[in-house]
């Protein structure tokens, strides 16, 4: 029933992709090409969904620009995700890359073009030829827009499959039957307030990473983890979420991204005595270093004083050495950026730049068909049946512990497709709809109905800030064991106030309002998932980066880690080392 006492409005279709992203709507041309009925729910008008910001472009190794094979891009994926990544998905994908870029190009994607007429393609960081060897160039790019230009065509496609959208609407939780299928969503209106259950005989989750977990990050403000959590709430564990990326060079104090292709082009960074300081943590690849190498230099140049600015907070990204014309060709969007929030123009001035929140490695564990394996605690993997999670929500595992610049675009379209391919041949056997149990909508609901019940104490927004300081303080780039072990009591009490905050008259007209607040209800459960993991997870490894343990320990390690919301339980797998064509890369020193 709804808030008026009447029955909940019913909508059946053979897949529901949750999240209209590059993830769900290639997932979802799949499947609407293959005649499925497929309706795709977002939060926002689809062209606005976080992919649209992606700018520096797509890996494949295509061969170009230098010399190149998908095996070199392989070892380069492996050694970025500092060897927790599954070689078996790794492979998968960067094998699959280069017919997927000439797909995308003939779903129309603007690439930016080379004199010759092939796709351009830039160096970016953690890039090698060779296994190891000189600086390769593999990112396809269409001038640092790649991301929305790759959005947009996939929109259009799915516009003439006759994909259908709901627009603007907001999903609060899964529909499980007693035995664990998955059966659609419960999702609301967001201009109306009115619940819809949709019915499906899969769902995919699409909806895209979790950065507002952060004061400072480069992601829409949609990126709450609603898909994480969702999975949290229907009992599927979160994998690896201690893997948070920070991109090294965010706008410093604002956060925007300032793309990897500026350093791909040419540009550098220097601290405070002018000194391009990345020579001394990565003397082979430099500036272009993995991301997590990078921001750690970064954030150890500030850290012992040598930072730019009055309050030595930042370093300088330089940019006026390659010249207007390379800067108007293929970094005009940073330009306009650059020029919007800071009144500069890197044609004559440098940025001043610090690391940012930009992705999460961990979520929902997968296999490479986009399937969700969801463990029993200590007990065997097995698909949950039903349900698929694809792009920054899901861990597939290919990042392992640090994702390298480019690999986010491919890894969106490559398992997008995979599940969309997956899903084809499930409905195949999955003729009719298995029958919805009134009950298991009750929860959501009750859970949405929380929100128009009038309560004393604070503000969302207010505990959203919070939230976004604390995981700032406690789970940033640097980590220690008393940092963390404050962080989870934190987390925790403000999650334990968010169940005294009051939505205001306003609210109570505008819908947004009860959507921030059952946002942040989805932030909490994702900040516990990784200050928790992080706590747990005693080496550096990629992105997690513990001071008082800072060597990775592959003896003790080497596994993938598994939160449960149950309890804020932890479990471990193995990670898988077994490509299906090649020889594994066993773990080795990690150097730049
Ligand atoms: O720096 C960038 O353009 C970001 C790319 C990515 O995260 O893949």
């Amino acid at each position: 029933m709804n808030a008026r006492g009447q029955e909940v409005e019913r909508r059946r279709f053979d897949t529901l992709v949750i999240g209209a992203g590059g993830g769900g709507l290639r997932a979802a041309l799949q499947l609407a090409q293959a005649d499925a009925s497929v309706a795709v729910v977002s939060k926002v008008f689809p062209t606005r969904s976080h992919t649209v910001a992606a700018q520096g472009g797509m890996n494949a190794a295509l061969a170009n620009v230098l010399p190149d094979n998908w095996h070199w891009h392989m070892y380069d994926t492996v050694k970025g995700g500092d060897w927790l990544g599954d070689q078996d998905a790794i492979e998968y994908m960067c094998r699959a890359a280069a017919r997927l870029v000439i797909e995308l190009e003939h779903f129309g994607v603007p690439f930016s073009r080379l004199d010759n007429g092939k796709i351009y393609q830039r160096p970016f960081g953690g890039q090698s030829q060779n296994f190891g060897g000189e600086q390769a160039a593999r990112t396809c790019a269409a001038a640092d827009r790649t991301g929305h230009a790759i959005l947009h065509a996939l929109y259009q496609q799915n516009i003439r499959a006759r994909t259908h959208f709901f627009d603007e609407y907001f999903a609060l939780d899964l529909l499980k039957d007693r035995e664990g299928y998955i059966l659609g969503a419960l999702v609301l209106c967001i201009e109306t307030g009115e619940p819809l259950v949709i019915e499906a005989k899969t769902t995919l989750l699409a909806t895209g990473g979790a950065g507002q977990l952060y004061r400072t990050n480069t992601n829409a403000h949609i990126n709450t983890g609603d898909g994480m959590a969702m999975a949290l709430r229907a009992g599927i564990p979160l994998q690896d979420m201690e893997f948070v990326q920070f991109h090294p060079t965010g706008i410093a104090g604002k956060g925007m991204l300032i793309s990897e292709a500026a350093r791909g082009e040419g540009g550098y960074l220097v601290n405070r005595e002018g000194e391009r300081f990345m020579e001394r943590y990565a003397p082979h690849a430099k500036d272009l270093a993995s991301r997590d190498v990078v921001s750690r230099a970064i954030a150890t140049e500030v850290r012992e004083g040598r930072g730019c600015g009055p309050e030595g907070d930042h370093v300088l990204l330089r940019l006026e050495h390659l010249g207007a014309d390379v800067i108007h060709q293929r970094l005009p969007g940073i330009q306009s950026m650059v020029g919007t929030f800071l009144r500069i123009d890197p044609v004559t001035a440098p940025v001043p730049v610090f690391p940012t929140c930009h992705y999460t490695m961990g979520g929902i564990p997968t296999n490479r068909f986009g399937q969700v394996v969801a463990p029993e605690r200590q007990g065997p993997e097995e698909p949950v049946i039903g349900l698929y999670a694809v792009g920054e929500c899901a861990c597939v595992s290919v990042h392992g512990a640090n994702r390298l610049g480019g690999n986010s675009l491919l890894d969106i379209v490559v398992f997008g497709r995979a599940a969309g391919n997956h899903i084809i041949e499930y409905l195949k056997e999955a003729r009719y709809h298995r029958p919805l149990d009134p009950e298991s909508i009750e929860q959501p609901l009750a859970r949405l109905a929380r929100w128009d019940e009038r309560r004393g104490g604070e503000t969302v927004s207010g505990l959203r800030s919070e939230l976004q300081r604390v995981m700032e303080r406690h789970c940033g780039v640097f980590r220690t064991e008393e940092v963390l072990q404050q962080g989870v009591l934190e987390v925790r009490e403000l999650e334990r106030r968010l169940q005294q905050v009051t939505l205001s008259d306003r609210s109570r007209v505008f819908n947004t309002a009860r959507i921030e607040a059952l946002e942040l209800e989805n932030l909490m459960d994702v900040a516990l998932a990784a200050v928790s993991s992080a706590l747990a997870r005693r080496e550096s490894r990629g992105a997690h980066s513990r001071i008082d343990y800072p060597r990775r320990d592959d003896e003790h390690w080497l596994k993938h880690s598994l939160y449960f919301r149950d309890g804020g339980a932890l479990d471990y797998k193995p990670v898988r080392m077994k490509p299906r064509t090649v020889e594994p890369f066993p773990p080795q020193p990690r150097v730049y």
